[in-house]
């Protein structure tokens, strides 16, 4: 009997986003401030990225922090943001070593000057790396990005509105959609995550909030994948 975590490595997914829920909840059970919370669900990302790495998948896009989460507290805010910083700060020789890639996705002119510059140049000192690349979804909105996305094809002022022309304006229109979506915290939504990318994704919801979430846990989601049948609006032939 297989163990739930036993995937398949010859089919693993190239893309993997994650909506990394449940910080704010893990904190609670524990009495402890949300801020916790996000702090060690910063641990579960970078063990995630290790895990990714390791795996052999391609592109991992994490949600750090959606256009919708700027309704938090400024304390909250300010934290994750200081988190954000502190991670891609400490990470650097990490992805070096592991020649792992980082790439944004989202509105970079929305976010604190600091940040976006910080991105900016962790992006430029690894675009070279060939391996995973990890892409931070950070002041990310599924509808802003199509918005922006269309914004700068009518700004071009030529060509035709079609499907092709939309995607080649996305953020990151290199990538290739994910074909999985793995959502912790047990809430049944997309919160605007990749809106026009995950047309055909698979969803795996699991129960557990981000913070106590395991290499087994995404391995198990991975090996949840490669059971269903993939027939992108067709039919089985
Ligand atoms: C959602 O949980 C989580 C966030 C909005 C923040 C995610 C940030 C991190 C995991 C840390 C930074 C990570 C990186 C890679 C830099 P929630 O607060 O909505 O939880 P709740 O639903 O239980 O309240």
């Amino acid at each position: 009997m297989p163990l739930d975590a036993d995937y398949d490595n010859f089919h693993l997914p190239s893309h993997v986003g994650i909506i990394m829920d449940g910080n704010g909840r893990w904190a609670r059970k524990r009495n402890m401030i949300r801020t916790q919370g996000h702090l060690e669900g910063l641990k579960t990302a970078k063990k995630m990225v290790k895990v990714a790495s390791n795996m052999g998948i391609s592109f991992l896009t994490l949600y750090v922090f959606s256009t919708e989460n700027w309704k938090r507290t400024a304390d909250e805010v300010g934290f994750i943001m200081g988190l954000v910083k502190t991670y891609l700060r400490e990470e650097l020789n990490f992805y070096r070593e592991n020649h792992i890639r980082i790439r944004h996705a989202g509105d970079p002119q929305g976010l604190p000057l600091e940040i976006a510059g910080e991105i900016r140049e962790v992006c430029e000192a690894t675009r070279n790396f060939q391996g995973l690349s990890v892409i931070l979804a950070l002041n990310y909105g599924g509808r802003d990005e199509i918005v922006r996305a269309v914004r700068r094809l009518s700004a071009e002022g030529r060509g035709e509105i079609t499907e092709e022309t939309i995607r080649r304006h996305l953020d990151n229109p290199d990538i290739p959609d994910p074909d999985l979506i793995i959502r912790t915290g047990g809430e049944l939504r997309t919160s605007n995550f990749l809106l026009w990318e995950s047309a055909y994704a698979e969803y795996v919801i699991s129960e557990k909030l981000w913070p106590d979430w395991t290499e087994d846990d995404f391995k198990s989601a991975i090996s949840d994948y490669q059971r269903r049948e993939r027939k992108f609006g067709g039919i089985r032939t």
